[in-house]
């Protein structure tokens, strides 16, 4: 017989994360949830799963993804929670838990989750907790997920104390990034994910920006070939820093870049939505770059580079991020001492030689800090 003709945008593309018996594929192409039964077989240690979702993806992608598991004879469930980061709280996965075990979850029984970065995570939380463990898979729909969230084993939800505080590394059995999901995602959330992008092209792939820097806007307009290609160089990029370090007691630290800044900026919009996360990351890689300059370390032309091509595809890239008032450098530097990463007293810095050049600093002056954003605010 002869194989179905495959055009480039229909490929698929498989890496691997190298984590030993942990280890598992990332698969990255266009129409994977509605063949996403197939796809699961072969970690499945019986023929079911639990799907755990929010209201928004479950109206747009959710019947594919019971379609395929019929035909792949799965028998399957579903948990669908609000949409929003506000799911993420001990409420949220109380509710996911008990309607689990309602659902007479066994450990034989898979978890899937399809959503964004905020199903991934509680989803992948409560599957590390229940029954003392539970498999499951990454079905990431939101740009951000599929380059960054679904893939590494970090899972949470947040307290009142901040984003993040209780969780596990627990690492899916399978990520499935459909990148024709993609095609449903508001533009806002579709920029808040390509910054992650660029964030690998920033840490050690010049190439891979300059590429960018040429294909982000058709990628961004809809480009299936491409939208596939960051996809996978991304998951590429993080699949390999993960296997180095997987409890981020090292060079995993990279993937933070501009995140210092990005989390300090997220605090102080307080969370309602106002500042999405890949915009404050957007605006945070420039501060980092920035700073690098004013340290001496990058080259002024480098970090022109950054501001240019962010905001050339709409992303923020400097104080009017918070609105007309801007920052204040006192307050963002609050913020900043009471970020986790925070060691020995000392906050830590992803900092850059230039693009495709970043390293991890502990040993900046926050008064250098304070003068970048001062004199940041006022430009
Ligand atoms: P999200 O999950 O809230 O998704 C954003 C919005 O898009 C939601 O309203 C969702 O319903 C909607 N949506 C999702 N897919 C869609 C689609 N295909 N079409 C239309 N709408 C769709 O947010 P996110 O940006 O994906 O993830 C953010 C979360 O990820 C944060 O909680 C953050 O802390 C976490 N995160 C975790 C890691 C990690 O390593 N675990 C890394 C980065 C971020
Ligand atoms: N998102 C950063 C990490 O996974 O380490």
């Amino acid at each position: 017989m002869k194989p179905a003709a495959t055009t480039s945008a229909d490929k698929v593309e498989t890496l691997r994360v190298e984590l030993g018996e942990r280890g598992y594929d990332i698969l990255v192409g266009a129409d994977l949830i509605a063949r996403a039964g197939q796809h699961m077989k072969p970690v499945l240690p019986r023929p079911r799963v639990v799907v755990i979702t929010d209201e928004t993806v479950a109206k747009l992608h959710l019947t594919a993804l019971t379609a395929s598991l019929d035909e792949a004879g799965i028998a399957h469930g579903k948990i669908v929670l609000p949409a929003g980061e506000a799911t993420k709280d001990f409420a949220h996965l109380e509710r996911l838990i008990e309607e689990l075990l309602a659902q007479r979850v066994e450990r034989s029984t898979m978890l899937v989750a399809l959503g964004g970065g905020v199903i991934g995570d509680i989803a992948g939380f409560a599957a590390s907790i229940v029954l003392r463990g539970l498999d499951f898979v990454q079905i990431p729909t939101t740009l951000l997920a599929q380059v960054d969230s679904a893939v590494g084993g970090k899972t949470a939800i947040n307290t009142k104390r901040g984003k993040n505080l209780v969780g596990a590394f627990h690492q899916p059995r399978l990520v499935l990034a459909d990148t024709g999901a993609l095609s449903t995602l508001p533009k806002r959330e579709l920029l808040a994910g390509y910054a992650e992008v660029v964030k690998y092209g920033l840490i050690d792939d010049a190439p891979f920006f300059a590429w960018l820097e040429e294909n982000g806007p058709a990628l961004i307009a809809g480009d299936a070939t491409l939208r596939r290609h960051a996809v996978a160089r991304s998951c590429a990029a993080k699949a390999r820093i993960v296997a180095m370090d997987e409890r981020e007691t090292g060079p995993r630290a990279l993937l933070n870049l501009g995140h210092t800044f990005g989390h300090a900026l997220e605090a102080e919009a307080g969370y309602g939505g106002s500042v999405l996360h890949g915009e404050a990351v957007a605006a945070g890689m420039v501060m980092a770059f920035d700073l690098s300059v004013r340290l001496g370390l990058c080259p002024a032309e480098d970090a022109a580079r950054v501001r240019r091509h962010l905001a050339s595809v709409g992303l923020p890239t400097g104080a009017q991020i918070l609105g007309p008032a801007g920052w204040n450098a006192d307050r963002l530097i609050g913020h900043m001492r009471q970020d986790k990463k925070v060691k020995d007293g000392r906050v830590t810095f992803i900092l850059a030689r230039g693009i495709g050049k970043s390293f991890i600093a502990h040993d900046v002056e926050l008064d250098e800090v304070r003068r970048m954003l001062d004199a940041a605010a006022a430009a």
